[in-house]
């Protein structure tokens, strides 16, 4: 069998010939239908002339006459190519602008965010200063004495402040985080000493919720290169959530062992609820709590996982999360020994 290949004739590329010719007056619909039922009756012998070769074939036009409407139909649909190219180019520039002016309109919200939390945050912090010393010069009765009635309100009151206060520096390190200004300062850092004051702090929280906090330190530990000052927060948002989240009854264990010549591995560990696997990552989220309901059991702003995890990435490191649904979870990171 011979294999022709089939070579593009401007024709094929022109639809509407047939429309073209009409209206030039170069045919009628007569001989248009005619042209046209030829064509089918070709194409039924198992031949498939095109409409030009049909009309050329039937004499109703000569090859001059349909070479130049061809032509003249070509470059009708070359310019219309061409200007819709032109429009659509504006319009993807017109566009390209929208969704800059959305972008930078849309970045500067968010720095407005930013600042507003922070100056927010340090507006409160101010007031909140002389709240808790006048409650501190209340209860050490430098103001003059209390009755025990009295000194249990003023003690609730001070676990008050120091639970906003808390707050307070959640929203802080946030907006400094959401402005990239979450610079750290390395230093050799007593890790121990860190984890021992952070747990002691915890410690009334814990017996509170009936939760058996204690902390599992080696004699001897290396210093870590770390920020102090962040680190201590973070592992104080670690040590809240596995209180927060464990039942009355349960246990609460930080653990701070050497890990090859390197490395010291910081652990929490709770007893607590637990998180479903494919929940883990949702609640690095900023502001997402995992039980979002308007009656939520536990307390808290979803803000504290979303910046431990950028801190810890900022120390080099990786948050580790281990935990198996009502029996508990273990959140560890590694950090460098520091060698001077
Ligand atoms: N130790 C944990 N055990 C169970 N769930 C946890 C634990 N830590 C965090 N979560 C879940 O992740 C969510 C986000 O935690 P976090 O960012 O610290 O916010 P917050 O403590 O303000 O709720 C929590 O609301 C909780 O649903
Ligand atoms: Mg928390």
């Amino acid at each position: 069998m011979e294999s022709k290949s089939v070579k593009l004739a401007p024709e094929m590329l022109v639809p509407r010939l047939g429309e073209h010719l009409l209206q030039k007056g170069i045919i009628n619909e007569a001989n248009l239908q005619r042209a046209l039922a030829y064509q089918q009756e070709s194409a039924l012998a198992g031949e498939a002339p095109l409409l030009g070769q049909a009309l050329i074939q039937l004499n109703l036009i000569d090859k001059e006459t349909l070479d130049q409407a061809v032509t003249e139909l070509i470059i009708q649909l070359r310019s219309a190519l061409q200007s819709a190219n032109r429009n659509l180019e504006q319009r993807v520039r017109e566009r390209t602008a929208e969704l800059n002016e959305a972008l930078t309109r849309l970045s500067e919200l968010n720095q407005m965010k930013a600042n507003f939390i922070s100056n927010i945050s340090h507006e409160l912090r101010t007031p909140l200063t002389h709240v808790k010393g006048y409650l501190e010069l209340l209860v050490s009765e430098s103001l003059g004495e209390v009755n025990a009635e009295q000194k249990h309100a003023l003690t609730v009151s001070q676990r008050a402040t120091a639970r906003l206060e808390g707050m307070i520096e959640d929203l802080i390190m946030f907006s400094l985080a959401s402005r990239g200004e979450l610079s750290m300062k390395f230093s050799g850092v007593d890790v121990r000493r860190l984890v021992s004051l952070l747990v002691k702090s915890a410690e009334g929280k814990a017996a509170e919720r009936g939760v058996t906090l204690t902390a599992s330190l080696k004699d001897n530990l290396p210093f870590v290169r770390a920020d102090s000052e962040k680190l201590s927060w973070a592992l104080g948002q670690l040590i809240d959530n596995g209180i927060k989240f464990t039942e009355s009854g349960g246990s609460v264990t930080v653990a701070v062992q050497e890990k090859g010549e390197n490395l010291i591995q910081i652990s929490v560990a709770d007893s607590g609820v637990g998180i479903p696997k494919e929940r883990i990552e949702e609640m690095f989220e900023p502001f997402h709590q995992l039980d979002g309901s308007s009656t939520r059991h536990y307390g808290g702003t979803g803000l504290g996982l979303s910046l431990v995890r950028q801190i810890i990435e900022a120390h080099g490191s990786l948050l580790d999360v281990k935990s198996a649904e009502g029996k508990g979870s273990t959140f560890q990171f590694p950090l460098l020994i520091a060698r001077e």
